[in-house]
């Protein structure tokens, strides 16, 4: 494994955020200074930041810098400028529910009693929460590692879609922590990336961090990824999260249910690896988790050529939700959840006294 510090996927430069700009790996590792909220929510629309922990992380501090180029003069002036904040950036997209959480976090805490006595205090408080969001996810990341090492113990062999690793965290991943963990302890390990499409997460995203961090990486089609699990091929499948409902039915990339039933049928492991941030106790069930439909160019087109007849339509749903009774445990910073998950969820939470 390589050892050297993989750079950070965002950044708070003391009065900007520096993000990766996702959109353009593997092909070149540029940035985006972010120092506007037209600027932030761009990039959450266009996927230049994304995955729900990063999405929390980013967002939160998104908040700072629309705060500052709102420029209020008065503590009424400045409540005004953080509602109108609360719901520009935290519906930039609708399915990770780390975004909608650590904007009303970040915003809650600069609106709390007792109350501030000026803009430039509000502020503090709001930079204050904003970096305590990352800084946890990146705890929580290498909490998920270290319990998902143990777990996994005998896994070598490790299926995964979309990215769920540094590249979607303020730390070192969710789902990719556990590999990163078995890497650093001298474990073997050999991920296969499922392609992800239409955006391609995995075979550009997750491929690109764990060849960097020199970890065995195989790029798979999606459709492919079910034969070799049949076949024997796949030790465990680890995906991260997008939302986690209170009976555990997990929203997650689309295609991630299709691994899972293919899990299930050749009778090896399907676990979700997730920050207890991601779990939305409001939500009782899968049916009820809002999916982002994105535009269906997405689907028609592979970079700048069109794959699809003029005609056809497309249909692009972002994620999917994969039921509770197919995952074999949810490994949170909290603790490696086992079903049923209503009860285990609830007892994370209290113990947490995390969101939801
Ligand atoms: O559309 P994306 O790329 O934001 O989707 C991301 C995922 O589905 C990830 O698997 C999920 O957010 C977990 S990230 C640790």
């Amino acid at each position: 494994m390589n050892e050297s510090k993989p750079t950070p996927t965002l950044r708070w430069t003391g009065d900007s955020i520096e993000i990766i700009d996702q959109t353009r790996l593997p092909a070149e590792l540029a940035f985006i200074s972010v120092r506007d909220v037209a600027t932030a929510v761009d990039a959450i629309g266009r996927l230049a930041i994304r995955g729900a922990p990063a999405l929390g992380a980013f967002g939160a501090l998104a908040v700072v810098v629309g705060f500052d180029e709102a420029g209020a003069n008065s503590l009424p002036e400045a409540r005004a400028v953080l509602e109108r904040l609360r719901t520009q950036v935290g519906n930039a997209r609708p399915t990770a529910v780390n975004l909608r959480w650590a904007v009303d976090r970040t915003i809650d805490a600069a609106l709390a009693e007792p109350g501030v006595a000026n803009v430039a205090q509000m502020r503090r408080r709001l930079l204050d929460e904003a970096l305590a969001v990352g800084a946890e996810d990146a705890l929580a990341c290498a909490e998920i590692g270290r319990l998902g090492r143990v777990l996994l113990a005998d896994a070598t062999v490790i299926a995964t879609h979309c990215n769920a690793g540094r590249l979607a965290t303020a730390g070192m991943g969710t789902a990719l922590a556990v590999v990163y963990a078995k890497a650093a302890a001298g474990e073997p390990v050999r991920v296969l990336a499922a392609e992800t499409r239409p955006l391609l997460q995995g075979a550009r995203l997750t491929a690109w961090e764990l060849a960097d961090a020199g970890i065995d990486v195989s790029v798979v089609a999606d459709g492919a990824m079910a034969s070799l699990i049949a076949r024997g091929e796949v030790d465990a499948v680890i995906v991260g999260a997008d939302r986690i409902a209170a009976n555990g039915d997990t929203a997650n990339k689309v295609g991630t249910y299709a691994h899972a039933l293919a899990a299930a049928d050749a009778g090896i492991g399907f676990y979700v690896a997730a920050p207890t941030t991601t779990i939305d106790a409001a939500v009782p069930s899968g049916e009820c988790i809002v999916i982002e439909q994105r535009d269906p160019d997405e689907v028609h087109r592979a970079g700048s050529s069109r794959l699809t007849p003029a005609g056809a339509d497309a249909v692009n749903p972002a994620f999917d939700v994969t039921p509770a009774r197919l995952i074999a445990a949810i490994i949170t910073d909290a603790g490696v959840l086992q079903p049923p998950y209503n009860h285990s969820i609830a007892r994370a939470l209290a113990a947490a006294g995390g969101p939801g």
